[in-house]
């Protein structure tokens, strides 16, 4: 039989515990055990005053000395301190030996409480906790900037991991360089100088966690708190969030079929120390910056003394009209911080990423990098080196070039066939994604899509959630490159039939 606290009036701490007479445990075990799991897992905390035996044994229905016996080994071993009948309590400097027990214990851990109820958090944390809220699922259809995985060689990524791994020099596996692999540096150079007509030297480069730490690592160096930025509206949340983390002061800039409108930052904010942008493909709208307002921006930098950091993220994929090369390329003024990764060509996990730097800032690039984590882990480094110098890198980007321009005319087929009437979409000379115009007759709005698609596990990021100023536009983001044909017809079926 198992005797609850029936008439437990007083607000004691000890409601839970029960004596359990059928139970082959003595009942004495059992209070001390309940007691003692009550301290460990913080439900009594120090100092709390434990009942009397005399009115605990009644709750129980037990004996006093069995209560009396708990409470004896509770002291013996330092979970409570005072005497029977003078009051006891909860010890409060718990024994060394009590501090390990509880740090076995699985205590959980509410991961889901508010940032703001936590103490001594930094605004940085708070605000970041906030826009990470919807960490990206396993669901492919259709996020943006996934790449096609089923084209990469894997048989050979590893044969060439294992080869630089089989017998490595002792110099390169004590300390790595602190700008990266050089051989590695040298070939994403040589890369950059011939297919993206940038002007750098391999001492330029440096080896980044992904594109997102480059954009980190530009901020710690560029920016004090409250200077301010001007930043593509709409534009990259990964960057909007690491400059604010920087302290920046953030000037909405809007962009038009030119790319980001230079004489609105120059009116809003002439004295801005940075401008960030995205002019090969603008993120998330597509267009490709006007050699025009390239030259007025880098006319503007020079004047200002202000930098300009050139996000070249999926430049690769470009299907249709000219080649368009770098900002950097045209900067005769080394005012062009360059940013590149491999996370669209090979597979964000790789983490891999690179920024070129202007001469001028080489020694406080390196220097801000070392307090960050000295050198990157140099692991992947030496097969990429030879995946990028034996030509296997370039082959790849042609095959996902032919892949991916024929996966967009699918998609647009599938939304000609599925959504007409309620989406609009048009073929895009570049990238891995298309905006797609809602039709505005049909009344729709992109955040209610985006929700109810989230529902139905497909990803359909809004429009109007990449915009921060006063204007958007309605629309919605949609990935193609990581997506087999029958996976974009069946996803856009999906996403049509929520849309009715
Ligand atoms: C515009 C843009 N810049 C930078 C990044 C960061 O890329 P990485 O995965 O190399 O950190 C992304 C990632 O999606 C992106 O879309």
């Amino acid at each position: 039989m198992t005797a609850r606290m029936a008439t437990r009036s007083t607000k004691s701490p000890l409601q839970s515990i029960i004596a359990d007479r059928a139970a082959q445990k003595p009942l004495q075990e059992q209070v001390f055990d309940q007691v003692r799991e009550a301290i460990l897992s913080g439900q009594l905390s120090p100092g709390t005053r434990l009942p009397a035996t005399r009115i605990l044994a009644s709750d129980l229905n037990v004996s006093r000395n069995t209560i009396l016996g708990a409470f004896e080994r509770l002291h013996a071993e330092g979970y409570i301190e005072g005497r029977a009948g003078s009051g006891t309590r909860v010890s409060n400097i718990l024994p060394e030996e009590l501090l390990q027990t509880r740090n076995r214990l699985q205590v959980p851990i509410e991961n889901t409480a508010p940032a703001g109820k936590l103490s001594r958090l930094s605004q940085v944390s708070i605000s970041s906790n906030q826009q990470n809220r919807h960490r990206p699922g396993p669901e492919r259809a259709f996020r943006p900037g996934l790449p096609d995985l089923s084209l990469f060689p894997f048989q050979l990524w590893g044969q060439l991991v294992a080869k630089s791994w089989r017998n490595p020099p002792t110099e390169m596996l004590l300390a790595g360089e602190m700008a990266g692999y050089l051989p590695l540096r040298q070939s994403i150079s040589n890369y950059l100088g011939a297919v993206r007509g940038l002007h750098c030297t391999p001492a330029q480069v440096l080896i980044t966690s992904g594109a997102q730490q480059a954009l980190d690592l530009i901020a710690r160096v560029i920016i004090d708190p409250g200077d301010k930025v001007w930043l593509e509206d709409p534009g990259y949340q990964g960057l909007r969030s690491t400059l604010q983390a920087a302290g920046a002061k953030i000037i909405d800039i809007p962009v038009d079929e030119d790319g980001i409108c230079v004489d609105q930052g120059r009116k809003k904010a002439p004295d801005a120390v940075l401008a960030a942008i995205t002019p090969s493909h603008q993120y998330p709208l597509g267009v490709t910056m006007s050699l025009t307002r390239r030259l007025e921006i880098l006319d503007w930098a020079k004047t200002a003394n202000a930098w300009i950091l050139e996000d070249d993220y999926d430049s690769e994929f470009r299907y249709a009209g000219k080649p368009h090369l770098a900002l950097q390329g045209l900067d005769q003024s080394q005012r062009v911080i360059y940013v590149g990764t491999f996370s669209k060509v090979l597979f964000p996990a790789l983490r891999l990423g690179y920024v070129v730097v202007p001469t001028p800032l080489l020694a406080s690039f390196t220097a801000v990098r070392t307090s960050i984590d000295d050198y990157p882990a140099l692991a992947l480094q030496p097969a990429l080196h030879r995946f990028i110098a034996d030509g296997h890198f370039a082959s790849h980007i042609r095959k996902l070039r032919k892949l991916y321009e024929k996966r967009q005319q699918t998609m647009i087929n599938a939304l000609q066939l599925y959504a007409a009437g309620r989406l609009i979409a048009a073929p895009a000379q570049a990238g891995m994604h298309l905006v797609v115009r809602l039709d505005p007759s049909c009344g729709l709005n992109d955040e209610q899509i985006s929700n109810q698609a989230e529902k139905a596990k497909l990803i359909v990021p809004a429009l109007s959630s990449f915009y921060n100023g006063k204007h958007s536009s309605q629309g919605l983001v949609l990935g193609y490159a990581g997506l087999s044909e029958q996976e974009i017809n069946l996803g856009v079926k999906r996403l049509a039939r929520l849309l009715e």
